[in-house]
């Protein structure tokens, strides 16, 4: 068959970085494996901007919906906060979003035995925790209508932005959480605040109507989302899958990767509605951002970077195998106590991005060999 079409976009900050580690898992499974990806890779945030003074173009919009699947690092980058707000790096994610309709974002948290004791929560509370946040992408008030930042007659102004939530992009999003929970534990949390708005109380409508249709099988709760961020730390494992809306769904999902460690742990997988064609447009991303602070200095985890990679074979190209074998020498090479800076601590070796790259990439060579 022909070779996989994959992009790969870097974007800014610690994105080349990470990204470079994620290439040396690629060459190797061609290399070790035999498994031929047609690679391109463009640019994209401020990487873009300072070459094509647009924060991504339609040549890369083009490219990602002609891909098989897109590989993406992150984007910000603080030499472009006078650019203003429609030149700004993060552009690139929201838009990649939006042309490519990639509605359900997946944002697993796990906790890999051990780095139990790298998170700042007790290990009894997160020891064995499983979560699947299942956040939507291209709605809610990320891009509702009106927004903007209006000059009143007084000569004050106002910043507007405005949750809005559809029937059909309720009910796709959470059709999504209810197939990945029958595949887990059976279990969905719907996460909203109707008791002050509107539109979260069409989504927990919406969510259980389509419930009490299509998965009675699955267990069904709803929380307030401001209860979900205390239960999250509180009792995280109470939960399975968590499904809600883009803003809620962003902040609870960096809450939860502090479970697991370290946000440079956590991967995620966008996916899209299946085409005509029968394809799923599908983006592969660490949930964590460029992070400026760390940027050059070899210090960033490139975990998240390299789990999203094993997500996008899972998903995008059903190799599961393959994905499993990634998945596996990433916690073989944490039993053995290898650590970024991130999740470093006490009688641990501290290893920087290459160090941590190269690391997997023997385990995998082992794995390889001994199968
Ligand atoms: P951030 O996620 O970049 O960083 C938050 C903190 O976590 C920082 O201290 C950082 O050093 C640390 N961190 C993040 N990833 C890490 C890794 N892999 N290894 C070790 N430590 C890691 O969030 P921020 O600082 O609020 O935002 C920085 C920029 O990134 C902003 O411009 C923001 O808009 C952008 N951003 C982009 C994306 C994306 O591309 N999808 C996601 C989030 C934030
Ligand atoms: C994320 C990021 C993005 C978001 C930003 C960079 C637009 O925080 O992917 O989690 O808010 O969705
Ligand atoms: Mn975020």
């Amino acid at each position: 068959s022909a070779p996989k079409k994959l992009l790969i976009l870097p974007g800014d900050g610690i994105g080349p970085e990470i990204m470079r580690e994620a290439r040396r898992i690629m060459d190797w499974m061609a290399q070790a494996r035999g498994i031929r990806f047609d690679i391109s890779e463009d640019l994209v945030g401020g990487a873009s901007l300072a070459v094509h003074g647009q924060p991504i173009t339609q040549q890369v919009i083009d490219a990602a919906r002609a891909a098989d699947a897109v590989l993406f690092g992150s984007v910000g980058d603080p030499k472009w906060a006078s650019a203003g707000f429609d030149r700004r790096p993060e552009i690139a994610i929201l838009k990649l979003r939006q042309e490519l309709g990639l509605f359900a974002n997946l944002r697993p948290a796990k906790v890999f035995d051990s780095l139990v004791d790298a998170s700042t929560l007790k290990p009894d509370v997160i020891r064995g925790l499983d979560i699947m946040i299942v956040r939507e992408t291209v709605g809610g008030i990320y891009f509702g209508t009106p927004r903007g930042i209006e000059t009143l007659p007084d000569g004050s102004r106002r910043g507007i932005n405005t949750e809005v939530y559809t029937t059909a992009e309720i009910e796709r999003v959470a059709r999504v959480a209810f197939d990945l929970a029958r595949k887990r534990d059976n279990r969905v949390c719907s996460v909203e605040k109707c008791n002050v708005m509107e539109s979260g109380l069409l989504w927990k409508e919406v969510v259980t109507a389509l419930h009490d249709r299509e998965y009675k099988d699955v267990e069904l709760s709803h929380m307030l989302a401001d209860n979900c961020a205390m239960q999250m730390v509180r009792n995280p494992r109470q939960f399975d899958v968590i499904v809600t809306g883009n803003l809620f769904g962003d902040l609870l999902s960096d809450l939860a990767s502090m479970l697991t460690g370290s946000l440079g742990m956590l991967p995620s997988a966008t996916l899209g509605a299946k085409g005509e064609d029968g394809r799923t447009p599908a983006l592969y991303e660490p949930i964590h951002g460029s992070a400026p602070d760390i940027a050059g200095q070899g210090k960033a985890n490139p975990l998240a970077q390299i789990l999203s990679f094993a997500m996008l074979l899972r998903y995008s190209f059903d190799m599961q195998e393959d994905a499993a074998m990634i998945e596996k020498a990433v916690s073989n090479v944490l039993d053995r106590g290898l650590r970024t800076p991130d999740i470093m601590s006490a009688g641990r070796t501290e290893v920087n991005t290459a160090g941590m790259g190269e690391a997997v990439v023997a385990e995998l060579d082992r794995l390889n060999k001994a199968a």
